[in-house]
């Protein structure tokens, strides 16, 4: 994020902005959320740091460039002052405050910082309020609840289908993390509700390939899909927690990760319904959780071994993958709406081009 502009465009933003004698002034307009801004305020702005570059231009000023966000929106601030200090005062990941003036142009928002060594300030992560940087799903949580009852609902195997009531319907605690936990913590689906909203388009997707894939000769077991995907990352319940700076591991998810956690809740919920599961329908789910990362280098104990879990790891890579690739585009096109690339992405390893609709 904000890190493909030239550095005329940004000096082009300083001249704008006409701030060379900008003097401290107490009064600057607090705005909630990034998204409120105008451009030729003064404002005090709070923000998460996304990231942080320390520049120079042509003519060897430094200046840093800071991509500010909270749930609403990303924006990017300059500091012509006092880049260095504050590049070592400021890290990554922290939720500061800064003041600076709004300027407008290339069809976005820019914050220039003002002349004040105290232009920044830290704030202390108990005094940040969560909300303001939690995303919650785009759809509704009722359309959700819906969703995962009616798969559960269409569970024919009744020991499946008692293992899945007593997770997702029986038991408030799971159920309730359920609803709310994110998927992750930056990579896809990083936000409030995040996990039941995966893990939906998971179940999604894999009765998708059951469908084209399922004939006579070879047996395809739509039950333990259902349950697989459903269950795939029921551990992140316990991997993630929702902070005052955002969303971070707990210490079982540092130690442990969601595979395994997983597979001791699921272990325990099994013991509540005794024989009413079978032994091997309760063993090709826990394989299904094992391996539905595909690989043993990318976390998983063991390799998909059935059609089944085949299958659940390929939707489960699809949602992942197709989900990053649309936030990262949401992303660029919140920052400028004209965006035709998106940021280059780490993890997919690429940008994304962005298209429009012809009308
Ligand atoms: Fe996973
Ligand atoms: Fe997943």
């Amino acid at each position: 994020m904000g890190d493909n502009y030239s550095i005329g465009e940004i000096l082009k933003g300083q001249k704008g902005d006409n701030n060379s004698d900008f003097v401290k002034k107490e009064a600057f307009k607090q705005v909630n959320l990034i998204s409120e801004l105008k451009p030729n305020e003064e404002v005090q702005v709070e923000g998460k740091v996304v990231s942080k570059r320390l520049q120079k231009t042509k003519s060897d000023r430094s200046f840093l460039l800071i991509t500010l966000a909270d749930k609403s929106q990303s924006i990017r601030a300059v500091d012509w002052y006092y880049p260095e200090e504050n590049n070592n005062k400021i890290q990554v990941g922290e939720v500061i405050k800064l003041k600076g003036k709004t300027v407008f142009f290339e069809n976005r928002i820019q914050i220039n910082l003002i002349n004040d060594e105290e232009a920044i300030e830290i704030l202390n992560p108990l005094e940040v309020n969560p909300e303001k940087y939690m995303k919650s799903s785009q759809t509704e949580l009722n359309t959700l609840i819906n969703t995962l009852e009616n798969y559960i609902v269409q569970v024919e195997n009744l020991g499946v289908k008692a293992l899945l009531t007593s997770i997702f319907i029986e038991n408030d605690y799971i159920r309730e993390m359920f609803l709310t936990s994110p998927a992750a913590m930056d990579i896809h689906h990083a936000y409030q509700n995040g996990l039941i909203e995966h893990s939906l388009k998971v179940t999604e997707l894999s009765l998708k390939l059951y469908k084209t894939y399922s004939e006579e000769e070879v047996y395809i077991n739509k039950d333990i899909i259902i349950a697989g995907a459903l269950l795939h990352d029921i551990g992140k319940i316990e991997e993630y927690v929702i902070t005052p700076s955002g969303i971070e591991k707990t210490e079982q998810g540092e130690l442990m990760g969601h595979i395994p956690l997983g597979v001791k809740l699921i272990y325990e919920e099994a013991e509540k319904i005794g024989e009413r599961i079978s032994k091997e329908d309760l063993d090709h789910i826990i394989h299904i959780i094992l391996s539905h990362h595909g690989e043993i280098e990318y976390g998983s104990p063991v390799v998909p071994k059935t059609l089944e879990a085949m299958i659940v790891n390929f939707s489960d890579n699809i949602d992942s993958k197709i989900a990053r690739a649309k936030e990262n585009i949401r992303n660029a096109l919140q920052i400028n709406e004209n965006s035709t690339w998106s940021e280059y992405d780490k993890r997919l390893e690429r940008k994304m081009k962005i298209e429009k609709y012809s009308d």
